[in-house]
């Protein structure tokens, strides 16, 4: 009889500038190893929120949502100390593969709608995503998984939720011009979640309202289109 092999791995899924992504099996369970390199404190004085490293923020940020029952995939395993997270593998196709290959657009609206409402659920959870690209949403059945926290804040700013529009709009814009209802279809569904059932005054700050949010996109949009 083989020995029990904690980790089986099966391929590797993306090899990035800072983190090697690979599927595999963790005690039996599909599963994902993520590894980054930490990166080492360059100057001392700086901002902790620039220097410590990306996985310390994306761990921080899924032990955060999984206790406030945010759907994220749940850790398995983490070796903080060489940069090792395995984690539940979530099953389906990114966004951005399913937008490429098979989704009509009557099909995208409910997704887009979706993603809408589920980007106010995290709002609203104090966390802003900080690289919310189509690579980094899975659709998993009719069921969209928000992934990749690793430039993620636990924030009040109004700047960093306005951002996580603004970079999911240039991600649009330049990898999917076939879907140009998407952004419209999204910000919609936001300002319609219904926020009343949730908390929004915490100890450190409230929570920006979604009208706010959608209008500092809009001003990020325009700045960005004057410094072009
Ligand atoms: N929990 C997961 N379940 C399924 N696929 C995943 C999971 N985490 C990462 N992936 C796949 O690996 C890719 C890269 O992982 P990601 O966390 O986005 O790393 P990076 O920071 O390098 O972008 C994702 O786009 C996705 O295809
Ligand atoms: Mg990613």
């Amino acid at each position: 009889m083989s020995r029990l092999q904690v980790w089986i791995e099966e391929k590797k899924l993306h090899e990035g500038a800072e983190a090697i992504v690979t599927s595999g099996y963790w005690l039996g369970k599909p599963a994902i190893k993520k590894f980054r390199r930490p990166r080492k404190w360059r100057h001392p004085e700086l901002d902790s929120r620039l220097t410590k490293s990306r996985l310390t923020s994306e761990v921080r940020t899924l032990l955060k949502l999984q206790q406030l029952d945010f759907p994220t995939p749940s850790i398995f395993n983490l070796d903080l100390k060489n940069g090792i997270m395995f984690m539940e593998k979530v099953e389906g196709d990114t966004l951005v593969i399913k937008l490429k290959n098979e989704l009509s657009l009557i099909d995208s609206k409910e997704i887009f709608s979706k993603l809408g409402a589920l980007l106010r659920r995290l709002h609203l959870c104090g966390i802003t995503h900080g690289d919310l690209t189509t690579t980094n949403i899975i659709l998993n059945e009719d069921r969209l998984v928000l992934i990749d926290y690793g430039l993620s804040q636990s924030t009040f700013e109004v700047e960093s939720y306005g951002l996580d529009f603004h970079v999911l709009y240039e991600c649009l814009q330049a990898t999917h011009p076939n879907f140009p209802e998407a952004m419209n279809q999204i910000v919609e569904s936001y300002l319609d979640y219904d926020d009343s059932k949730s908390q929004i005054q915490f100890e450190g700050g409230t929570i920006p309202k979604s009208e706010e949010i959608i209008s500092r996109f809009e001003q990020i949009k325009s700045r960005v289109r004057y410094h072009d």
